[in-house]
């Protein structure tokens, strides 16, 4: 199948970024600058700012995401929100399994899987990400470890459901550090994880996911890294903060 098939999702991840009124702001001049553009767009942005986000996108190509949820649908979970309150909201897209989640919030494969069910039951899109630390790279596991962390995430999930998982791969060595992995160590580790999904679900339905890159994406280096076969487009923290940085990535990956 061809790359061109798969849709091209430039998504961005504010983290723990902008009060509402900078929300309604920055969606305000992202609006014209990427109007008309044929790819997905999305702003995954603190719960806080999702009812702000959400009205200032409404009419336009930009959805809105979440950047967490909470598997179980209600109870003594202080702190935590669930998939049910995000759709609730008409929140389409959450993201799970971010490396910050697992890194400081104990976030376990296990827990990953079982928020990743979670959000497709409640009818959600799922960006899922994965990825190896820069001492697993060293140590020449990098396969080994995406493979799992996407095996465990996905067990339990089915293959219609697999429609609404959209695969980020963070190595976590790239995140917020300016130091992006090149195109062909992207492209390697992206078909990679093609290559897991095609012996979970078939060819056939490995080739229709879109595989995000993700870590220290930005205007200047995006185009040479959406060229590659593998990478359909990309998780963006630092550079979606501004909406003319923004804006240029939309515009090296859509037409
Ligand atoms: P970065 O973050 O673009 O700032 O490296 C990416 C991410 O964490 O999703």
């Amino acid at each position: 199948m061809d790359k061109k098939l798969r849709r091209t999702i430039i998504a961005g991840n504010w983290k723990m970024n902008k009060d509402r009124q900078q929300t309604a702001a920055m969606i305000a001049e992202l609006i014209p600058l990427v109007k008309g553009k044929d790819c997905g767009i999305a702003l995954c942005v603190p719960y806080t700012d999702l009812e702000t986000a959400l009205n200032a996108a409404k009419g336009s190509n930009i959805a809105v995401g979440a950047q967490n949820c909470h598997f179980e649908e209600s109870g003594a979970f202080t702190g935590e929100i669930s998939a049910g309150m995000l759709t609730e909201m008409g929140v389409p897209t959450v993201i799970i399994g971010h490396s910050e989640r697992r890194q400081y919030f104990g976030e376990t494969d296990e827990t990953v899987n079982k928020r990743v069910k979670a959000a497709l039951t409640a009818g959600l899109e799922v960006i899922l990400c994965v990825g190896e630390t820069l001492t697993q790279r060293e140590q020449g596991i990098t396969g080994e470890i995406n493979s799992m962390q996407l095996k465990i995430a996905l067990s339990g999930v089915s293959e219609a459901e697999l429609r609404r998982v959209i695969i980020a791969y963070e190595p976590v060595w790239a995140i917020g550090t300016g130091r992006t992995a090149t195109p062909d160590q992207a492209q390697e580790v992206c078909a990679q994880i093609r290559g897991v999904l095609a012996g979970l679900y078939g060819q056939k339905a490995a080739q229709g996911v879109t595989i995000q890159y993700g870590g220290s994406m930005n205007a200047q280096n995006a185009a040479e890294l959406l060229s590659k076969p593998d990478i359909d487009g990309g998780l963006i923290g630092g550079a979606s903060l501004k909406a003319p940085d923004f804006a240029k990535i939309i515009e090296a990956a859509c037409m």
